[in-house]
């Protein structure tokens, strides 16, 4: 029987009693569906999904981005980015360095992804968790003088200033990429499409640059509101199991792994992207 507890006073939903290959009713779908948008983030344990299984069973929240380009996708199903330091002949299998500073996924886009899939196949003993953090409660928690001067800002992401701190072990940005990766703005304010609630979306770590600022005002500003949002009350680090899957709300949540020890241990997840709400079909 489908059981929906909380993970904490502020984040999260542990679903139990679905297996996630089997049949899953529509109304268990809603109410899972209702818990996710409610608490941001959902865990499952102890599931076994094969790659396509993980696949169909994300669908179910919504359409899939596929990251067409990365040389970290599955070999027969792109819709799966593999994050892993294995790897195989010599050559990596997955992206070893993945989001260790405060992000929400792909906001370095003009359409962000709504959502991500993690399933832990293969996890270190020690560290390589993952941080979540409530940012509809890191918003509901400022003062209200700082809601007021936020209300209607716009914070700059650059891709090629995160790079560095996204991907210490990759080269610079090549001339081409900096190039094509053009900055984008987006509110500070995020409004969820969805619920209507308010969610303070300000990226972690990086020293963004806010739209209308100069550097000097702007950078205490976002200092500020990035410290305020990651504070432990509206966060909850998961430490992974194999056969967990967490799906996070990237429209109101942010997200770090943490490091562990890549020379002696192994650690293997995949994730899937959601990039739309669900389709009318996909609906119940
Ligand atoms: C991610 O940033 O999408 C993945 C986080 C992780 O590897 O724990």
């Amino acid at each position: 029987m489908l059981e929906l507890i909380p993970i904490t006073d502020s984040i999260g939903t542990e679903v139990r009693g679905i297996d996630v290959t089997a049949d899953i009713s529509d109304s268990d779908f809603e109410r899972i569906y209702q818990a996710w948008l409610d608490s941001t983030i959902l865990l499952l344990r102890g599931q076994n999904m094969t790659p396509a299984q993980h696949v169909e069973f994300t669908r179910r929240f919504g359409e899939i981005y596929t990251y067409t380009r990365s040389n970290f996708s599955h070999k027969e199903l792109p819709e799966i980015l593999i994050l892993s330091n294995q790897k195989e002949k010599g050559k990596p299998v997955g992206s070893a360095y993945s989001g260790r500073v405060w992000h929400s996924d792909g906001h370095f886009l003009t359409e962000p992804p709504v959502g991500s899939m993690l399933y832990a196949r293969e996890v270190p003993p020690v560290g390589g968790d993952t941080w979540y953090g409530n940012m509809y409660a890191a918003y509901d928690a400022l003062p209200e003088g700082v809601k007021e001067r936020i209300a209607d800002l716009k914070v700059i992401i650059s891709r090629v200033q995160s790079r560095p701190y996204n991907y210490p072990d990759r080269p610079a940005p090549t001339p081409e990429e900096r190039a094509e990766w053009v900055d984008v703005s987006h509110p500070v304010v995020h409004v969820h499409e969805e619920t209507g609630r308010k969610a303070l979306m300000v990226g972690g770590n990086v020293p963004w640059r806010i739209e209308g600022m100069s550097e000097e005002e702007g950078l205490p500003l976002i200092t500020f509101l990035q410290e305020f949002a990651v504070q432990p009350q509206f966060t909850y680090c998961h430490k992974w199991q194999p056969g967990d899957i967490v799906l996070w709300d990237n429209r109101c949540a942010m997200h770090r792994a943490t490091y562990y020890d890549h020379f002696t241990h192994s650690r293997v997840m995949h994730r899937t992207t959601i990039a739309g709400r669900r389709s009318a079909a996909a609906a119940v």
